[in-house]
């Protein structure tokens, strides 16, 4: 097990669209999945995709029980997710704060759609099926993005709740991205 690298935005290689997944239950795909495991856990992260250690491969991992980085949040199962595909269920869609990995230190204002369904399959080819809402599909989506090569601040509307998470919470701030201002 080793905790790996997480690469940071800016490298190309977060940029581009990562490769299915062709065989599962290998000693390749299982010890890449401990050491993301490892890799998140260590960096309190709720998600963590390949392509941020820097492998070419449709796989995420996420899952949140008591996260210090988001201690508010709902709990989201312990997921290995490969080859996912998103379905949306309907256009509504919230804004909320979001962080990555890849861009330490800071948050943006994200609008994600609230109910989806995806599915895919675990590291042993056991297919996922779940339809979920909230903070679960937030994080879902978030995942996916990394291996279409989407980092959150493309997502961003209002760039003004995109910055320095410890400047965003500041006394004064802008305050509920929930409620953009709009001028
Ligand atoms: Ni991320």
């Amino acid at each position: 097990m080793a905790v790996k690298n997480v690469l940071r935005m800016g490298d190309p290689f977060l940029l581009q669209r990562a490769k299915e997944v062709e065989q599962f239950d290998t000693p390749e795909l299982n010890q890449l999945v401990e050491d993301m495991l490892e890799t998140m856990a260590a960096c309190d992260g709720a998600g963590l995709a390949a392509p941020q250690v820097g492998v070419d491969l449709r796989l995420v991992i996420f899952g949140i029980e008591h996260n210090p980085r988001y201690p508010d949040a709902e709990q989201v199962p312990q997921t290995v997710l490969i080859n996912p595909v998103i379905e949306l269920l309907g256009d509504e869609m919230d804004v909320a704060w979001e962080g990555c990995l890849s861009l330490p230190g800071m948050r943006g204002a994200v609008p994600r759609y609230t109910e989806i369904r995806y599915t895919g399959v675990d590291q042993f080819g056991e297919p996922i099926d779940r339809t979920v809402s909230g903070f679960h599909a937030r994080v879902v989506q978030h995942e996916c993005d990394h291996l279409d090569g989407i980092l959150y601040p493309q997502r961003i509307k209002d760039i003004r709740y995109f910055g320095f998470t410890d400047e965003l919470f500041a006394e004064g701030s802008l305050g509920n991205p929930s409620q953009p201002c709009e001028d």
